[in-house]
């Protein structure tokens, strides 16, 4: 049988490496597999853990990286840690008047297609025998029934939209995969280049190590009939 191997989509982001780094050390994978659109500066690959290769925006990318991981085990565990909520060229909206096709379109692309195309092409590597799951990292920001402030309207939808993609691979993956765990997380307020420009003086937010131990605690206390869920970093069910 292949060995069971643990899955991270976003090795250069902050809680990615985060999670990397305490997966490493999880003795239930035999490796752990680092995908990222640049290898991260500090990266060697060696008997634990491998990088590999992937652009969100680039499918083929995403298939070839699967192709890759089919040979070096079985995947028991994804998660995808990648994300945009701003760039040089791209700030949360706050107000209608600034929407702009374009920024709505890149951050579907990333935060919703994205994460749903790494579920396309990895769930069906997962064992249809034992027990495994899949998070997407997702963001409270984009619960429908959670929105009372309004604003960053295209990282709210894209969120929400990915939220609805990962349900629906969910109830699909389900009738293969009976064992199987897929859904969306929402990792609380990280200290990480994501949240930097919005960190408000004594609004805490947790360290990437932090936040990576309750993303994986909240997954291992996560059972099938949890599937298709969007859950917080303590594990408590967030509203649609
Ligand atoms: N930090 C928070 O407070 C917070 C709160 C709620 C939700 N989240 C969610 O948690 C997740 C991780 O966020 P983070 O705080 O760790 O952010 P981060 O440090 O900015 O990391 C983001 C990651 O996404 C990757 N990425 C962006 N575009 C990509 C693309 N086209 N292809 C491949 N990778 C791409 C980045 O890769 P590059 O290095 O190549 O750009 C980086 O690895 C995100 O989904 C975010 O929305 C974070």
């Amino acid at each position: 049988m292949a060995e069971d191997i643990a899955v991270v989509v976003g090795a250069t982001g902050g809680i990615g490496a985060a999670l990397i780094a305490a997966l490493r050390h999880d003795a239930r994978y035999a490796h752990v597999v680092a995908l990222s659109r640049r290898r991260p500066g500090d990266w060697t690959d060696d008997a634990r853990q491998t990088w590999l290769p992937a652009d969100l925006l680039d499918d083929a990318t995403l298939a070839a990286a699967a192709r890759r991981i089919e040979g070096l085990g079985t995947p028991t565990r994804v998660v995808v840690a990648t994300g945009l909520l701003h760039a040089p060229a791209v700030a949360p909206e706050k107000a209608l008047r600034a929407l702009d096709a374009a920024t709505l379109a890149l951050l579907f692309q990333v935060n919703a297609s994205g994460p749903a195309l790494i579920a396309k092409h990895l769930l069906p590597l997962t064992p249809r025998d034992r027990p495994s799951d899949f998070a997407a990292l997702s963001a409270r920001v984009g619960s429908l029934g959670d929105n009372a402030l309004g604003g960053w309207f295209g990282y709210r939808a894209s969120k929400a939209a990915l939220n609805m993609l990962i349900r629906t691979a969910a109830i699909e993956h389900r009738r293969t995969h009976p064992l199987g765990v897929c859904v969306t997380l929402h990792p609380g307020t990280v200290a990480t280049p994501l949240s930097q420009p919005f960190a408000a003086p004594g609004r805490e937010r947790f360290t990437p190590p932090t936040a990576a131990g309750h993303i994986l605690r909240v997954l291992d206390g996560l059972g099938p009939d949890a599937s298709g869920g969007f859950y917080g970093w303590d594990g408590v069910a967030i509203p649609w």
